[in-house]
């Protein structure tokens, strides 16, 4: 699903690290988010300890690696990345964890994603900093305990729910991020554009912002194309004109909606009579895995109100029949 420009996939976009903000003042958005983990970040320095867990989640795209990183940073210490899918045995864990320095960070993307047992050996190095490994099989097996450098964990989810109720229990810090607003994807992209020594104009940005899904990194993937554009077609400044050429080109629409959204709209209207309709028929007609349309593309299109989620299965609103130009009749019979 993810060769498409304005999906919210981490794997073919991050290669640039260079736009990623180094320090909290640099981040924008976030406010909430950002005012608690100063104040944690400053206790913990002031104390000499290391910062509680921290469990980020949300949305994909909105900066929760970007956040981790810079934890670690204001924190002065080491980050090791990893994601869930990518620990599969407990040795994986151990071998991490043995390695770091007091007070590091380890991140772990995805956490949703570890392997049940794998979680179970977390419990205790996140509570005591200790490590219960069994070693030998049947009647030669013995567990070990290992000491741990206190350390910090971030986790980060997209899906909340997933994560068993002891592991979020270990947790000192849970937040959550939201969307961004235009004003803020509009300083993010103003931001990207002097990152990459490129003209934007201020209608652009704004233009720009109101077609990211509320997503920093759909608003600099589009961005990258945008700019190609501007460099081959004129003089490499980025004009309303030119942004608005080139997202009409990518079929990217005035609300940020993309192909997909659509046929997921399409498909409560048009196959489903306006909804009620259950998660999995929707996956199923327009050919999106389950977990992709409940996490990336439903909370976009909920907080917009193209879609109600009811006891009985999603419904399509009035503003989504609006936006394909179908008439809206329900509640009238
Ligand atoms: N780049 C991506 N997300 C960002 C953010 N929240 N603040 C600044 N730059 C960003």
């Amino acid at each position: 699903m993810d060769d498409r420009i304005i999906s919210a996939n981490e794997l073919e976009n991050d290669e640039d690290g260079s736009l990623r903000p180094q320090k909290l003042s640099e981040y924008i958005g976030q406010a909430k988010v950002k005012e608690m983990l100063d104040i944690y970040i400053k206790a913990a320095k002031k104390r000499e300890e290391a910062l509680d867990h921290i469990l980020l989640y949300g949305p994909p795209g909105l900066g929760k690696t970007t956040l981790a990183q810079i934890i670690a940073n204001e924190m002065n210490v080491n980050i090791k990345t990893t994601s869930g899918p990518m620990i599969e045995r407990g040795g994986d864990l151990a071998a991490i964890l043995t390695q770091l320095n007091p007070g590091d960070v380890l991140f772990i993307d995805e956490i949703h994603r570890l392997p049940r047992f794998v979680e179970e050996i977390l419990y205790s190095a996140m509570e005591d900093y200790v490590l219960d490994i069994i070693i030998g099989k049947d009647s030669n097996a013995r567990s070990i305990r290992v000491d741990l450098p206190p350390f910090t964990l971030i986790g980060a989810t997209t899906r909340y729910g997933d994560l068993s109720a002891p592991l979020r229990a270990r947790f000192g810090v849970v937040e959550r991020l939201e969307y961004y607003n235009k004003a803020e994807l509009t300083k993010i992209i103003e931001r990207t554009a002097s990152v990459y020594n490129n003209k934007i104009s201020k209608d652009a940005a704004i233009e720009l912002a109101s077609r990211s899904r509320g997503t920093p990194r759909i608003a600099n993937r589009l961005f990258r194309r945008i700019r190609d554009f501007a460099e081959v077609l004129s003089d490499g400044d980025i004009t309303l004109d030119i942004t608005k050429n080139a997202l009409g080109k990518l079929n990217i629409d005035g609300n940020g909606l993309d192909y997909t959204d659509k046929c997921y709209l399409k498909a409560i209207i048009e196959s489903f009579n306006g909804g009620p309709v259950g998660l999995e028929s929707i996956s199923a007609t327009i050919g999106e895995e389950i977990t992709t349309v409940e996490d990336v593309y439903e909370p976009y299109l909920l907080q917009e109100g193209y879609i109600k989620r009811t006891p009985r299965g999603r419904v399509a609103t009035e503003k989504a029949y609006d936006l394909l130009n179908i008439k809206y009749y329900k509640g009238l019979f």
